[in-house]
């Protein structure tokens, strides 16, 4: 009996397939690539649709992702109307019919926890399941909860969902103070606030432009809210929302890893379609490891220094430099001269990369949250893999330096959050290819 157990899971692990990305090593990039729509931008703006229950929103610069196509497939589970084309997605929430986030959508992505509060603030009660375990560490949902709490819910945890209902007919505006930066628990509690019975006050409120944006797709669909951009935002609830047609941001991350592809490979390159003000902390470290820096107001030109220099960074909520670049940074380190030191602050396990990296011959410890990078380090190609979405665009960074032919298996987690990379860094000049491989256990 056992035999044959084992038996079948062989056969099924022998059976699945994926795709990998193939990569040679050591070609010089040039040339100009455009950034595409910001995927943790998109994602608050699509569950904000669930707000307006009355026609169609059209949500432009909307990048072709896994990530967006998972809230696209939660948003269709709750009974929402979509069309996907060019970049552009159309959205109709008038004929929502569950208000139930399930388990094996909320799973996939993490996200999926904003539709908590529009939810809650159009219809007053939500069902959501807990999102589990991430690949990179504790990540609590505490200040989402504690938020719709303040703003009127009751919430309960039951059979592993969050239940949250009304204690009255509308949630009522309230004071919010963050004890430490979320843009999760900020976004949220935006979403759930516009509908609102009176003035909420969000103190301690995330920065990052992805909030701006949802506060600014808000606004144009009728919401009213003060201080845009500033740590205090002030929302004086109305009773409905009205469709809009709203531009998406350009995605700072993907724009500052292909900047990190053009600087690993020593090479001078262009990425357009960009707002450089947003990439003001990343710019500043590329210039101190040597980098020149070019901008436009919507374009980013790179060139490389002869040596690179050994430069620290602390990854911290915006304006400062974010985490979701922390691990392309370490890669860019293991190439520059001398020992380099890199902090986590906001997820202080936030490491896989590292291990791989020392795969491929860079020498790289942890303690902590802190990894000390000591450079440059030759780097050989081999296979490698990674859990998450910004360590495995940190191993495409290290093979296209990489000495020899690296493979990075399990590309999903990278078409999770980069829409095919394999195309911009190819038109840049990298020879990279994607690949389908069976994966044994
Ligand atoms: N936190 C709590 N309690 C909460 C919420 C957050 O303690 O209820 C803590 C977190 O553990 C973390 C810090 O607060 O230490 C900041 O987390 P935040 O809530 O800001 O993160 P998030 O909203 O869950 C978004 C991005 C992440 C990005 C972080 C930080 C999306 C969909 N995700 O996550 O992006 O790392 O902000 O900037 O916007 C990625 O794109 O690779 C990614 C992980």
């Amino acid at each position: 009996m056992l035999k044959r157990s084992i038996q079948v899971r062989l056969f099924q692990y022998a059976n699945q397939r994926m795709d990998k990305l193939v990569i040679q090593g050591g070609s010089q990039l040039s040339g100009t690539v455009s950034a595409s729509g910001s995927k943790n931008s998109a994602l608050p703006l699509m569950a904000g649709t669930l707000l307006c229950g009355d026609g169609e929103i059209v949500l432009q610069r909307i990048p072709d992702l896994k990530d967006i196509r998972t809230f696209s497939k939660l948003l269709d589970y709750l009974g929402a109307d979509l069309s996907y084309h060019n970049s552009s997605l159309k959205i109709s929430t008038s004929n929502i019919r569950s208000i139930t986030a399930p388990y094996e959508l909320v799973k996939q992505m993490r996200a999926s926890i904003y539709v908590l509060g529009p939810l809650l603030a159009r219809f007053g009660q939500a069902s959501v399941s807990l999102p589990g375990g991430c690949a990179f560490g504790p990540r609590p949902i505490n200040l989402h909860l504690m938020a719709m709490e303040k703003l009127g819910a009751s919430i309960t945890i039951e059979k592993g969902f969050i239940e949250a209902n009304l204690r009255s007919k509308r949630l009522k505006g309230a004071e919010i103070d963050f004890p430490i930066s979320s843009v999760g628990a900020t976004g949220n509690t935006l979403m759930a606030a516009v509908l609102a019975d009176g003035v909420t006050t969000i103190r301690n409120a995330a920065v990052e432009p992805e909030i701006e944006t949802l506060c600014r797709f808000l606004s144009a669909m009728g919401a009213n809210i003060q201080g845009i951009g500033s740590t205090t935002l002030i929302i004086e609830g109305v009773t409905s929302l009205t469709p809009a047609t709203f531009s998406n941001i350009f995605d700072r991350i993907e724009a500052a890893t292909l900047l990190t592809a053009g600087a690993i490979t020593g090479s001078s390159i262009t990425v357009n379609d960009v707002d450089p003000v947003q990439l003001t902390a990343v710019l500043g470290k590329f210039e101190q490891a040597g980098c020149r820096i070019i901008t436009d107001t919507d374009s980013i030109t790179l060139q490389s220094p002869e040596t690179l220099l050994r430069t620290d960074i602390i990854a911290n909520p915006y304006p400062l430099f974010p985490t979701d670049m922390q691990a392309q940074w370490i890669a860019l380190m293991t190439q520059a001269e001398g020992t380099s030191y890199v902090i986590d602050k906001v997820y202080h396990e936030r490491f896989n990369h590292i291990p791989e990296l020392n795969r491929l011959g860079a020498h790289i410890e942890i303690n902590d949250n802190e990894a000390t990078i000591h450079g440059p380090k030759e780097l050989t190609g081999t296979k490698v893999m990674s859990t998450d979405l910004r360590a495995s665009a940190c191993l495409v960074l290290a093979g296209l330096v990489a000495k020899g032919v690296t493979e990075v298996l399990r590309v999903y987690h990278l078409d999770r959050g980069y829409e095919r990379i394999e195309e911009k860094l190819g038109r840049l000049g990298a020879a990279i290819q994607r690949e389908s491989y069976q994966e044994f256990a």
